[in-house]
């Protein structure tokens, strides 16, 4: 028997000992309890089932468990938890600021799509919170959604683009006293 696939997992240690060709999304939702990325086409063509592997946002419908070996994967379960770690935020209650946009600007409809949006969109922004309109729906244009919530969703992502500019901006401001201190 291969040895179980070890990784980090919404900060946690994990392992699976499913076969190595196994879809990261069967392993996450069927064994380790993650409900946020979905199976929609399960070809890579709707991002229903988006994750990030090393902050990047990955379709864990078409990877292969193999490739979480040593890594760090995010799903949308614990998206908010990371942020909050990252900005040294303890209330629990606090959400990415793309999940809190979404609701903001009630962004879903029947919600099916929303993983990917999300976990995209978080992706897109913590490389390049001042990305440009054209740039967002570049980078969101592989998503789908049957209910037709585009425009209200990229309403959203230019809401949280605006407080993810401001927390960057924040941190700025703290190194700087740190390298001035
Ligand atoms: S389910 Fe993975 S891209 Fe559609
Ligand atoms: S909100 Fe229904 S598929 Fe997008």
């Amino acid at each position: 028997m291969d040895q179980p696939i070890r990784w980090r997992l919404n900060g946690q240690p994990a392992l699976s000992a499913a076969e190595a060709q196994t879809p990261l999304l069967y392993v996450l939702r069927n064994e380790l309890d993650q409900h946020g990325p979905r199976f929609g086409c399960g070809l890579a063509q709707c991002g229903a089932c988006t994750v990030h592997v090393d902050g990047r946002a990955t379709r864990s419908c078409v990877t292969p468990l193999t490739v979480a070996q040593g890594r760090d994967v995010t799903t949308l379960d614990g998206l908010a938890a990371r942020w909050r770690q990252s900005q040294g935020i303890s209330d629990p209650a606090v959400l990415h600021p793309v999940q809190q946009a979404f609701i903001d600007e009630q962004a879903a409809q029947c919600g099916y799509c929303i993983n990917g949006w999300i976990m995209t969109a978080a992706a897109l922004l913590a490389e390049k919170p001042q990305a440009s309109d054209s740039e967002l729906r570049l980078g969101l244009s592989g998503l789908k959604c049957r209910c037709g919530t585009q425009v209200s969703v990229l309403r959203a992502v230019k809401r949280a683009a605006k407080v993810m500019r401001e927390a960057k901006a924040r941190e700025a401001q703290v190194s700087g006293v740190k390298v001035l201190a």
